[in-house]
């Protein structure tokens, strides 16, 4: 794909060179754009070296190419970071000053704008107004983060990460490859109640299911998300079923899966339960012995969904491992594979606490044999969709 990349005069703008990095990486050719205030902070050959192309600002370099029409035509997609209040408010009002702007004019592919100025800016009637205006027309104008600025002061200004804007960019251009499968993913930690008010749990944030849910909704799913005790919100447009316990989760996720054509089972599912919920909060006895938990197992859900599962369902299941003294966290997940029947398992290697609450994560995904499917690295939101190519491709 061929993607502009904006740079527009801020502190920010080294943040872009990750930014570049990103795209380059993922395997798109990028033309920088700097405006001529930006290169006042990154220099024309940090563009040129990391994207390997030439980096041009004026309207009046190599005028025989007319570039800014060219290369207008020729994008797949714009990227401005950082976006700062002149360059919304020179885009808003269809200013033609230099080489992005007026490229800006020309270009009939999704536009996103990453702003980053100073919270009093940004909150401007005036800024406020050209965002409006913008996303009106149907650029897509992030929300800056919230944070620490250039000097002491702090507030919503900040940039967001490289990769939540590298994500949110590719994201307009994904191909809706998923259009018209009904899939149904879980996501979170199942919950165990031990009396009203005291459970046994685990780590899982439900970020990597509910980014699952996210990216599936994108590429045209229509998207079912069941959710246990998650600490990140949904994605609108996703239909969500709160549940707590293994068995709750079991109840619609069989359900679900009876009209699906993908299920994901992504939560972290207790394997035990305690065998009996106090009806009342369990008291200590002063001098007395510490209760004893008895604890009984759980059904496996993805063992049921995918011996169960219908002609032409696709049942995928994640695999959290660490390596031990018994083998890999491959080999573990190889055998897993075989075991739990899925098409798919996706291990991920949560030694030390790895990847609980992360915003990255790095993969294996095995077939029914074991065997390497693919591999897959970077953001949860880039794996997801690593797992999304994966499932088509054994759906054929
Ligand atoms: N899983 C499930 N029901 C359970 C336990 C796990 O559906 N009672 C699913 C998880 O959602 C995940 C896969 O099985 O998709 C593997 O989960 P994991 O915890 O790695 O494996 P376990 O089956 O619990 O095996 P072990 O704890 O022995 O490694």
């Amino acid at each position: 794909m061929r993607i502009i990349l904006g740079v527009g005069g801020g502190i920010a703008a080294y943040k872009s060179a990750l930014l570049l990095r990103l795209l380059t990486e993922a395997g798109h050719s990028v033309r920088v754009m700097p405006t001529a205030a930006s290169l006042e902070f990154v220099g024309r050959a940090t563009w040129e070296a990391l994207s390997g192309e030439k980096a041009t600002h004026e309207v009046f370099d190599d005028v025989d190419e007319v570039a800014h029409v060219r290369l207008g035509h020729e994008a797949d997609l714009v990227v401005v970071a950082p976006a700062t209040a002149d360059l919304l408010a020179r885009a808003a009002s269809g200013r033609a000053d230099d080489l992005l702007t007026t490229t800006l004019l020309t270009v009939t592919c999704p536009v996103l704008l990453a702003p980053a100025m100073h919270t009093e800016m940004w909150r401007h009637p005036a800024t406020q107004a050209n965002v409006e205006l913008l996303r009106s027309r149907g650029v897509t104008v992030l929300e800056p983060d919230s944070g620490r600025l250039t000097g002491a002061d702090s507030g919503p200004g900040r940039l967001p990460e490289p990769a939540t804007i590298a994500d949110a960019a590719l994201g307009l251009v994904r191909t809706r490859d998923l259009a018209g499968l009904e899939v149904v993913v879980s996501a979170g930690g199942t919950v165990e109640a031990l009396d009203p008010v005291r459970f046994l749990g685990n780590s899982s944030s439900g970020r990597q299911g509910v980014e699952l849910a996210r990216a599936a909704l994108e590429r045209g799913a229509n998207v079912r998300l069941v959710t246990a005790s998650i600490q990140v919100a949904t994605p609108p447009g996703v239909a969500v079923t709160p549940v707590r316990s293994a068995r709750e989760m079991q109840a619609v996720m069989v359900d679900a899966a009876a009209t699906a054509d993908v299920v994901v089972m992504a939560a972290a599912v207790a394997d035990f339960r305690p065998e009996t919920v106090a009806t009342d909060k369990i008291k200590k006895v002063e001098g007395g012995e510490p209760p004893v938990l008895r604890l009984v197992e759980n059904p496996d859900i993805l063992a049921g969904l995918a011996r169960d599962r219908r002609d032409g369902q696709t049942v995928v299941g994640f695999a959290a491992e660490t390596g031990d003294a018994d083998g890999s966290v491959l080999d573990h997940a190889r055998s897993k594979a075989r075991r739990k029947g899925a098409d798919l398992l996706v291990a991920n290697d949560v030694a030390g606490g790895r990847t609980f609450g992360a915003p990255d994560n790095a993969v294996t995904i095995l077939d029914r044999d074991g065997g390497t499917v693919a591999t897959a690295s970077g953001s949860k939101a880039e794996v997801a969709h690593a797992v999304w190519d994966a499932v088509l491709h054994v759906r054929g």
